[in-house]
């Protein structure tokens, strides 16, 4: 078994801003260039934590809650939730600055799933993930039922072995 990691040691924060080209006509940020920067910052912290190149396997949830302006300083932040065996949760959470103030406010969050794999692209082992703050244990604890959401949806899994899945409804 390998060692368990924190996710604070893997974690992925990449700052950037929005220029004109990667903006909507409403000169917002276009949602490609959104998940294309969440899916960079993930595929970081998925490398750091399994040392393997990694690649995405799905993107389980993205939520385009707030319009991000044209000129923003936005910041995504990638966080292993937990490891499976070959498969990671990531969690990325969305934040833009007040120009004039300099605070940070939430614009959106996405879970992503990246496997780790070898040379030749087989799926290889990932070490454990060992949540610390409590927003990383909640997070941690609803993993294995989005990964069998995933797993269904994908038609990878009988929703008949969703067992983690099937208790949300029947508990
Ligand atoms: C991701 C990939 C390696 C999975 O291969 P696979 O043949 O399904 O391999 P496995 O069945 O052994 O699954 C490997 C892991 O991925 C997980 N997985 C596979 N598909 C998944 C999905 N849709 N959602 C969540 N997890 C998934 C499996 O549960 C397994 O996890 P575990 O080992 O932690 O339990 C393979 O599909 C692939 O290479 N895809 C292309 C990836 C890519 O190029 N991404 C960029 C697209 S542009």
């Amino acid at each position: 078994m390998m060692e368990a990691k924190t996710p604070s040691e893997s974690m992925a924060i990449m700052t950037d801003l929005v220029l004109p080209s990667e903006t909507n006509p409403l000169n917002n940020l276009f949602g490609g260039e959104l998940l294309a920067r969440m899916d960079r910052a993930a595929s970081i912290a998925a490398r750091r934590h399994s040392r393997r190149i990694t690649v995405t396997a799905s993107v389980n949830h993205v939520a385009f809650n707030k319009t991000v302006p044209l000129g923003s300083v936005l910041t995504v932040e990638a966080k292993i939730s937990r490891a499976f065996r070959t498969s990671m949760e990531v969690y990325l959470d969305v934040w833009i600055e007040d120009r004039f103030s300099g605070e940070r406010s939430k614009a959106n969050e996405a879970i992503y799933t990246f496997v780790a794999v070898d040379d030749t692209g087989i799926p290889t082992e990932v070490p454990p993930i060992k949540p610390e703050t409590s927003l990383e244990k909640e997070r941690f604890a609803g993993a294995l039922r989005r990964k069998q959401l995933s797993l269904v949806l994908a038609g990878k899994m009988n929703p008949h072995d969703a067992t983690e899945l099937k208790a949300l409804f029947t508990d």
